[in-house]
């Protein structure tokens, strides 16, 4: 059997901009693309190379990013879904793209802090890296003209962007979410720092649930090496610190989700 190639772990950008463009898009975002599904209440999620970050002031296009972000989603996604925390993944389409639910999306950005780091470190001048009491929940607007700022409860309930009912069931998702993913890593000796999760309502019939939606990947995690410290996170293009392909690589090697001696170039195992 001859050895995969560098074209097959990437298809061809100008052949999938042409599969892409006969599907109806409904919404394009920063490192995402979404596309009408092919069963009502489904949806197309397509994982892009782009890399912004600081509300992108700072871009890049990354080769590879959105293949091993869509693999990695796709595993903790499933995860999840296993454990009994639903999430609103279905399954894996291709090497970029996956099928998800249709769902309303929650108007707030869910952050789980374990350590602190990032914009909690600023804001409340504590070292990056330092163990918290406990796990700490902070809910972010999600409106990119406002920077995506930081809101308590109080500002969700009056403006109604979720019920109380709703804040109970997302502080156990997110916490739940934050035992799993905390335990997945350990397990590989990378330390969860903190993580982003959305979160989706769908209805069946008159019943709303809540689940997990958008993605889980380094992207929206801070993942350190337990023995080293080193960052595999989005941190690596934030901060200029190497290649955030070979950081998400390893990720995915340490899980099993790349074969083990395939670390630089990231040819995926089904
Ligand atoms: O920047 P900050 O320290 O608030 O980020 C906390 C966590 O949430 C980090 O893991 C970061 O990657 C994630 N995050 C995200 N999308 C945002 C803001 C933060 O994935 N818009």
């Amino acid at each position: 059997m001859r050895a995969p190639t560098r074209r097959d772990s990437f298809p061809r950008p100008g052949l999938e901009r042409s599969l892409m463009a006969r599907r109806k898009k409904i919404y394009e975002g920063k490192a995402k693309i979404l596309y009408e599904g092919p069963e009502p209440g489904t949806i197309v999620q397509y994982f892009k190379d782009d890399a912004t970050a600081f509300n992108a002031e700072k871009k890049d296009v990354i080769d590879g990013k959105g293949v091993l972000n869509n693999r990695l989603s796709e595993f903790f996604m499933t995860g999840l879904n296993q454990i009994g925390v639903p999430t609103h993944f279905i399954r894996r389409l291709n090497m970029r793209e996956q099928l998800v639910r249709n769902c309303e999306i929650v108007p707030l950005e869910v952050i789980v802090r374990n350590y602190a780091a990032g914009t909690m470190s600023k804001r409340l001048g504590i070292a990056e890296g330092t163990q918290l009491p406990r796990p700490i929940v902070e809910y972010c607007y999600k409106d990119d003209a406002l920077g995506d700022p930081l809101v308590t409860e109080e500002h969700i309930a009056a403006f109604g962007w979720a019920s109380q009912q709703d804040m109970d069931d997302i502080l156990s998702l997110a916490l739940r979410v934050n035992d799993f993913m905390s335990g997945m890593m350990l397990a590989v000796g990378i330390r969860l720092v903190d993580f982003k999760i959305e979160i989706g309502r769908v209805f069946d019939g008159d019943f709303q649930r809540l689940i997990v939606a958008d993605e889980i990947s380094p992207d929206s995690c801070r993942l350190w090496d337990i023995e080293t410290g080193q960052k595999l996170d989005k941190d690596v293009f934030r901060r200029d610190l190497g290649s955030l392909t070979d950081a998400y690589s390893e990720v995915a090697r340490r899980l099993g989700v790349l074969p083990k001696s395939n670390v630089a170039k990231p040819t995926l195992i089904n």
